[in-house]
């Protein structure tokens, strides 16, 4: 099922990345990438929205306690691969153009929030942080598989040196993001989290995890 909704407005077009997404993580996925979507999507139950889908190489590991995905993307170039994998998905999916800054959702309408290699592209992470917090339902959750700022100063130095050419070649990828922070700045609490080494040494850690809005009580974890 495919809602087409008003424009977002932003021009986010990335031809070239969207064409080679999928064979670029072909690899990756082989190398435990595809382990840790299915872990972090496997966290996820009952109405569902995933910021920033991409071509959807999330799509075939929803469990079946989901009722729904709502898949936000803005480049058309990438929601047009996500089409086919929204139709052979185990669980009923629905593709909407979107930016998650500006989330078109009713507030309190998802139980989760799935994010996976995105807060590193998004123009304004927190003010995505705060939509995520917005339409989450009361006891719903953000779960998410981010790569994050590096804790060692000499690595953290590399990524600030290759920021602007990975931004250039990646569609936008900040590679020195402490999305962590971000995520605790901007509204949620962090729950759960785990470091997942993996990938290239200038984009690593990665790290897996929930997090709740600030405030709710914090029983909730795995
Ligand atoms: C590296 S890809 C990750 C795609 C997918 N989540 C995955 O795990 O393969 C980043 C995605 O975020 C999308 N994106 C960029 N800016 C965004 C924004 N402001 N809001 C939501 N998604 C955004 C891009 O179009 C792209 O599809």
């Amino acid at each position: 099922m495919t809602d087409r909704i008003e424009p977002c407005g932003k021009a986010i077009r990335h031809p070239w990345v969207a064409a080679l997404y999928d064979w670029l993580c072909e690899a990756a996925e082989r190398r435990g990438l595809a382990e840790h979507r299915r872990r972090v999507v496997g966290m996820a139950s009952g109405e569902v929205l995933e910021i920033g889908g991409g071509t959807g190489r999330n799509l075939a590991h929803y469990p079946a306690g989901v009722s729904r995905v709502t898949v936000l993307e803005p480049d058309l170039h990438m929601y047009r691969r996500a089409l086919p994998k929204s139709r052979r998905a185990p669980v009923p999916v629905r593709l909407v153009e979107g930016v998650a800054e500006a989330l078109p959702f009713r507030a309190a309408s998802f139980d989760t929030v799935v994010a996976t290699l995105v807060f590193c592209t998004i123009a304004d992470p927190a003010g995505a942080v705060r939509q995520v917090a917005r339409v989450l339902k009361p006891g719903g959750r953000l779960v998410f598989l981010e790569h994050v700022r590096a804790e060692t100063p000499g690595r953290a130095r590399l990524q600030d040196l290759l920021t602007p050419l990975q931004r250039r070649l990646a569609a936008g990828c900040h590679p020195n993001r402490d999305t962590v922070g971000t995520l605790r700045e901007a509204g949620l609490r962090v729950v759960q989290i785990e470091r997942v080494e993996f990938g290239p040494p200038w984009v690593r850690p990665h790290v897996l995890g929930s997090a709740v809005p600030a405030g709710e009580g914090i029983s909730r974890g795995g």
